[in-house]
């Protein structure tokens, strides 16, 4: 069981929707992978649809460099978690994550992310259907609470009376979003509360962390922590895993493999073209912090496709 296997303290990508995709994670795995990666979130509903069932299993594509890998999933379908999770051990995944802590409207609006700590009941049916349709360990992924920080000190042992195998805590609510430090002075009650509801549930503490050296830091003051996840810290530096700091030369040959990438998805799952402009989001995490650099970024985002970036970038 994955879980089990990884060692303490052992540091996740977070799942970031529209970042993290099949492509992202091998440019991540090439700079210096972290010990598990996640999927963006992949909605249940869709793929349980005839319509959305395709586009969900794009987002699930997995590529050779990713594994060990977690599916994240969201919706508020009970049915549909149990549907979805029947396939997920046989598309190569080693574990299953619910999301129930995404801010975003239109998912709130739809019932599913951090809509779920409004509805605890319907959360842990959610959980259970996943877990009793699948051999694989299913985690979840939450935030402190929807409004105020106090919520955690119910919403978090209601989430560990079903021992989830693993539980990632990003220290903010959903009103909070990411506007405000996270609460890392909470740790210790986090801590204290998984010990005596759920032993073996692995604890993920999520938010602000922005590379290994910190990580390690948090480990040190917080040893029972077992796991950190990082999501922003790639933007500033995509080797945060390894603590790196990478040349100017280093970066400009990332872009060039995630253009790479961009140009032959693996494994060709993928039947219609990519679309460019969410590629151009990433040019920034590349070419930044040198003389000229906004300059060339301005160029690169007046591009229209991969050719193009390609001539201003002469390769
Ligand atoms: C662009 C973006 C997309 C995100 N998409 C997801 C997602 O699909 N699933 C999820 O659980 N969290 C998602 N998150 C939240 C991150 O996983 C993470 O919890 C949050 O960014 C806080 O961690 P950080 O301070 O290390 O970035 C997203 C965050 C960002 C910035």
């Amino acid at each position: 069981m994955i879980w089990q296997e990884l060692q303490k303290p052992f540091l996740i990508l977070a799942p970031m929707e529209g970042v993290t995709d099949v492509i992202f994670r091998q440019v991540i795995a090439h700079a210096g992978r972290p010990d598990l990666f996640f999927t963006e979130f992949t909605n249940v509903s869709s793929y349980a649809s005839e319509k959305g069932r395709w586009n969900a299993l794009e987002r699930l594509e997995i590529a050779p460099t990713d594994p060990p890998i977690i599916a994240q999933i969201w919706g508020k379908n009970p049915e549909h978690f149990a549907e979805c999770a029947k396939v997920l051990e046989s598309l190569g995944f080693a574990g299953i994550d619910l999301n129930f802590g995404c801010p975003d409207k239109n998912v709130n609006r739809a019932g599913g992310g951090a809509a779920m700590i409004k509805t605890p009941d319907l959360a842990l049916e959610c959980f259970e259907n996943a877990r009793k349709n699948t051999n694989l360990p299913v985690s979840i992924k939450t935030r402190l609470g929807w409004k105020e920080v106090d919520e955690f000190r119910e919403w978090l042992p209601t989430l560990l009376s079903v021992h989830p195998a693993a539980l990632t805590v990003h220290l903010r609510t959903k009103k909070e979003m990411s506007k405000v430090p996270a609460h890392y002075e909470l740790i210790p009650e986090i801590i204290a509360l998984r010990n005596q509801l759920s032993p073996e549930t692995k604890l993920i503490i999520n938010g602000d962390i922005k590379n290994r050296a910190h990580a390690l830091e948090l480990h040190e003051k917080y040893p029972e922590v077992d796991g950190f996840m990082i999501g922003r810290g790639v933007f500033a530096n995509p080797y945060c895993f390894t603590d790196h700091q990478p040349t100017q030369e280093e970066l400009m040959e990332l872009l060039k493999l995630h253009l790479k990438i961009y140009e032959k998805p693996y494994p060709h799952a993928l039947s219609h073209t990519l679309p460019y402009e969410p590629l151009k989001h990433f040019f920034k995490i590349y070419i930044n912090n040198f003389p000229g650099a906004s300059d060339l970024r301005a160029k690169l985002m007046a591009t229209h496709s991969v050719k193009e970036a390609k001539d201003i970038l002469k390769i």
